[in-house]
């Protein structure tokens, strides 16, 4: 789950606690307000139909008496009310009772009912004013009053939820935009691109923790940057003072080689085993020399990359040749190693292109060196070049835009049956020095040190080509190479 979804679902959460906390603590102190306000009318009620019965028995105005009495039925929660003077009823909500006599009024004592008697004297005389509520009408009118409380406060809480989304969403963006980019960033650098940099603010020592966070994130890749430098420049040096050493080994072990040759036509018969065994020495020498000639090529060839140094001679190349010929050096291992190489002719022919015939060679032997090495005995490796008319072939695997739509392409691939490369590994081995881990992997021959695919991408970007792998783990992998036919198409 990201990081903004997190945020907005936490806020989102804590403003829906807050909300039912807040609607709870309302709702109660609410309706104990509303039924301390039934209980305070029902008291009013009883007060003023005393205050009236005075007024009317003093002015001798029962009439008023017995209408106002009469009026107080409008109150859904009374139940009764009268006046009795201790013979009869002066006023009753029951207007038939008015003026009735009775031997004793009425006793209202059912336990739902709330009854309020007064007494009151009016000329040396006393009256009974007594006003009976029903509990359960007056029950009612407090439900009905705290449901309209509840709905207007879930109402108030629904807008205030919608706000509070919002707002989540906005804060949970805002912190999460720049974490964003840190991870973005920090993934490149991972890559080893220490050209990044992220923007700040606010100067140096000011901002919040995030300005903070990036500024030491900047330093940070600086300071990489610098030891990338450092590191690169120190490589370079170093392998340009091995060059001249080595070069002495190898043309030494080469006049060697002569002159074991030349003492071996003249040497008796009891020599020759003894010569034989130094010549093997001596192959066994140039080998080694060989190897360590590659590896610091490649040094040469990574630091001239890096620096943009690295140029590409084009002359005119014919692909098949150049397969035949990379091919040619590789059978021997082939052999030995019970893998079937073969060229795969294609129908349609590619055309001939302007590249570096050298370079070209040498992205073509290290993949053919690649498949060698994880290609166990009785695979097999392919090595096609055909022609593609019309769109650039890898454009199903590149960012509309980048093709182009009327030149031809040759498209030149590898295949082989080895070990594959799992999907999450299939973009970083373009990488500097990324090899995978090699447990339960078959590596034929010298392990190398994973500059190859870093070298033949940037071979094949320099000829505004490009360079991709396909591949299944445990069932083989298929490296392309796409290169531009400007020169003529033969098909
Ligand atoms: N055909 C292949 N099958 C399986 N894995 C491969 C294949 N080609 C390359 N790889 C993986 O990609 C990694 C990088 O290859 P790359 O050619 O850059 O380096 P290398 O062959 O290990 O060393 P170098 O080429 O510098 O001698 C290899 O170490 C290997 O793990
Ligand atoms: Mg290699």
């Amino acid at each position: 789950m990201s990081l903004r979804i997190k945020i907005s679902l936490i806020m989102a959460a804590l403003v829906v606690l807050v909300l039912v906390l807040f609607d709870g603590v309302i709702y109660f102190s609410q309706s104990r307000i509303i039924y301390k306000q039934e209980r305070l009318r029902h008291a009013t009620i009883a007060e003023s139909l005393a205050q009236v019965a005075e007024e009317s028995l003093l002015s001798g105005d029962d009439f008023s008496l017995i209408s106002y009495t009469f009026k107080l039925k409008k109150n859904s929660a009374l139940a009764a009310a009268y006046v009795f003077d201790g013979e009869k009823y002066l006023s009753h909500t029951d207007r038939e009772l008015a003026r009735i006599r009775v031997a004793a009024p009425q006793a209202f004592d059912a336990p739902d009912d709330e009854t309020i008697s007064k007494e009151i004297t009016v000329g040396g005389r006393k009256y009974l004013v007594r006003t009976v509520f029903s509990k359960k009408a007056a029950m009612v009118e407090i439900q009905n009053a705290r449901d309209r409380i509840f709905a207007e406060i879930l109402k108030a809480s629904l807008l205030v939820f919608l706000a509070g989304l919002a707002a989540a969403y906005f804060v949970a963006l805002s912190v999460a935009s720049p974490v964003l980019k840190l991870s973005r960033a920090a993934r490149e650098v991972g890559k080893g691109n220490f050209s990044v940099e992220i923007k700040t603010s606010s100067s140096a020592g000011a901002g919040d923790e995030m300005e903070m966070l990036k500024r030491e994130f900047n330093s940070m890749v600086a300071r990489l940057r610098e030891l990338d430098e450092m590191k690169s420049d120190f490589v370079a040096s170093i392998t340009h003072e091995l060059k001249s050493p080595l070069s002495a080994v190898d043309s030494y072990a080469d006049l060697l080689c002569g002159e074991f040759i030349r003492a071996h036509g003249k040497a008796d018969a009891a020599m020759k085993p003894a010569l034989d065994e130094w010549m093997m020495d001596i192959a066994y020498i140039r080998k080694n020399t060989k190897r360590l000639f590659d590896f610091i090529n490649d040094l040469l060839d990574t630091a001239k990359m890096e620096h943009g140094a690295f140029e590409v001679k084009k002359t005119r190349v014919e692909m098949p040749e150049l397969i035949a010929q990379v091919v040619q050096l590789f059978a021997v291992n082939a052999k030995k190693a019970s893998v079937e190489l073969k060229v795969e002719q294609s129908p349609v022919p590619p055309a001939a292109l302007m590249a570096d015939g050298e370079r070209i060679k040498q992205v073509l032997s290290n993949l053919i060196a690649n498949a060698l090495k994880y290609t166990r005995s009785g695979g097999k490796i392919t090595v096609s070049a055909k022609a593609m008319g019309g769109l650039r072939p890898e454009v199903l695997y590149e960012p509309a835009g980048t093709a182009g739509a009327d030149s031809n392409y040759v498209l030149v691939c590898v295949e082989d049956t080895g070990a594959g490369i799992p999907a999450p590994d299939l973009g970083r081995i373009f990488g500097k020095f990324e090899q995978l881990k090699t447990a339960g992997r078959l590596v034929r021959g010298a392990k190398g040190v994973g500059l190859g695919l870093y070298i033949a991408e940037s071979i094949i970007k320099a000829h505004g080509g490009n360079i991709w792998v396909e591949s299944t783990e445990g069932e083989g992998s298929r490296f392309y190479f796409s290169l531009s036919a400007i020169i003529e198409n033969k098909a």
